[in-house]
């Protein structure tokens, strides 16, 4: 059987907003996220056209202002990380912890003080850091103020955020990535762009010109990165979905390719090859605009070629399938990346289609594109945990999903992938980004807290979580 290399990161992840908590304490300012309502229509809810961003506790919940307290309990958090053998934990920076506003001319000392304190509690442990440094957080003044990345000043603001964060912390942290699920802004930017509908213009010429900023953005820092420490790995991250037509039709199999190209593809071509595709044009003039329309420097295009990423770190949870033949197809109902259902495979319970196979093919496809290593940075099942009379959470639905998965990328190693790692998404339980539901529960840690915020926020060992323990253990023994 294929074994995984020596020296795999075996660990888990998480993103600041989903659960420190601790949203205006020490110095923070608020993030896009804290103004995001709880529950399963809140990016609708911030997509009216009179949305304010006014923080509104008379009518809705905001679950990301408490998270499970991870600000307060991380000693716990990171020991109980260290209990199941973590090589490395991914974890975000939240920008507003450090910038308030986004545009400060200082730092908030207190802010840096505690991922100083995290960096180190994760090392005592041998535990490597991996560093996202934007994940679905921006400081909520960029928005508001600013209106969010279509406009090209938030380059500077996140320069400077970078160049202090990687200033601070790269002795300590070998492994970064720059912008969470980049290209996830193709079917929500209102996380990782700041933009809504009542923007005006052309939106999707809007999310283009947000994009090349965070492009041109992205590779300030990696620059940054490399200078600082020559060996020091910066990632993009991609939400990656792997995307099948739906049969051999040559039509359906062209608005596959299209689909690839825009969704899985055009962040990632763009952030490792340091230039614009081939097919850049023929995909803005699909959304009516052109990439002249764009505001693009000839400096920005040299930052771009000269400052490529060093690995690709993607998200992988569902597949998808296009079908533009069949209009009597049903949408693959909760599926974030839309498509139609695949009938060969199950859904998770929020309906994102269960594919391990996809996994392997995307990380194949990453690989060879590129020709860079690949990480795994996110993965797993969004599921409802019952904690039975005893205290204890049997949650072998989990360890199943994870198992295909992991067997998966045993899979791509044998067909050649250099993988570095593998960290599956919320190894604590957290707020859900998209419903911001804490029962939407993905971690091997029990976090007793309902989606009202009600509970005592005790953590507890899911039957994952020995499962995994051995998984790392025994560097991929899955059984
Ligand atoms: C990814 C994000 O989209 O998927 C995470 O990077 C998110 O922030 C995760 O939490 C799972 O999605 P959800 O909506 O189930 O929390």
């Amino acid at each position: 059987m294929q074994e995984f290399p020596k020296g795999f990161l075996w660990g888990g992840a998480t993103a600041a907003n989903q659960l420190e908590g601790a949203y205006d304490v020490d110095g923070k300012g608020l993030s896009i996220a804290d103004a995001l309502p709880g529950g399963p229509e809140r990016f609708n809810i911030v997509d009216q056209p009179d949305f304010d961003w006014k923080i509104d506790p008379d009518k809705y919940t905001y679950p990301n202002h408490e998270g499970i307290d991870f600000y307060h309990h991380f000693k716990e958090d990171i020991a109980l990380f260290a209990e199941m053998g973590f090589k490395c934990y991914r974890f975000s920076i939240a920008w507003s912890r450090i910038f308030p506003n986004g545009d400060d001319a200082e730092p908030n000392e207190k802010g840096l003080q505690f991922y100083d304190q995290v960096i180190d509690e994760c090392l005592k442990y041998h535990i490597e850091p991996v560093i996202t440094i934007s994940h679905y957080e921006l400081p909520l003044n960029l928005v508001t103020t600013y209106g969010g990345w279509k406009n090209r000043q938030l380059i500077g603001f996140f320069e400077n955020y970078a160049k202090v964060v990687l200033t601070r912390y790269a002795s300590r942290v070998k492994y970064w990535m720059t912008f969470n699920e980049i290209n996830s802004a193709l079917h929500f930017p209102v996380m990782s762009q700041g933009l809504v509908s009542s923007n005006g213009g052309n939106v999707m010429q809007n999310r283009y010109q947000a994009w090349h900023n965070q492009f041109v953005a992205g590779a300030k820092a990696v620059a940054i990165a490399h200078e600082l420490r020559s060996d020091l790995q910066i990632g993009c991250m991609l939400l990656y979905a792997t995307t099948y037509a739906y049969d051999a039709n040559p039509v359906n199999q062209l608005a596959a390719l299209k689909e690839n190209q825009a969704m899985n593809h055009f962040c990632g071509d763009v952030q490792v090859r340091g230039k614009y595709p081939l097919y850049t044009e023929s995909l803005m003039n699909h959304y009516g605009f052109s990439f002249k329309d764009l505001t693009v420097t000839a400096d920005d295009l040299a930052v771009l070629a000269a400052n490529p990423v060093d690995y690709i770190g993607f998200s992988y949870y569902m597949s998808t399938a296009v079908n533009v033949t069949d209009k009597s197809l049903g949408t693959a109902n909760g599926n974030l990346v839309g498509g139609v259902k695949n009938p060969f495979l199950e859904s998770s319970d929020w309906g994102w289609q269960i594919d391990p196979t996809g996994l392997r093919i995307a990380l194949n496809e990453l690989a060879n594109r590129y020709n860079k290593p690949v990480f795994v940075v996110e993965n797993g099942l969004g599921a409802k945990d019952v904690v039975a009379a005893d205290g204890s959470i049997h949650d072998d639905y989990r360890i199943n999903y994870l198992r295909e998965h992991i067997e998966a990328i045993r899979g791509a190693i044998s067909d050649g992938v250099p993988v570095m790692g593998y960290t599956p998404w919320g190894c604590i339980d957290l707020v859900s980004a998209s419903t911001g539901q804490m029962s939407k529960r993905y971690g091997f840690i029990y976090v007793d807290l309902d989606d009202e915020g009600h509970g005592t926020g005790k953590r507890s060992k899911k039957d994952s979580f020995t499962w995994y323990q051995h998984v790392i253990e025994t560097n991929g023994d899955t059984k």
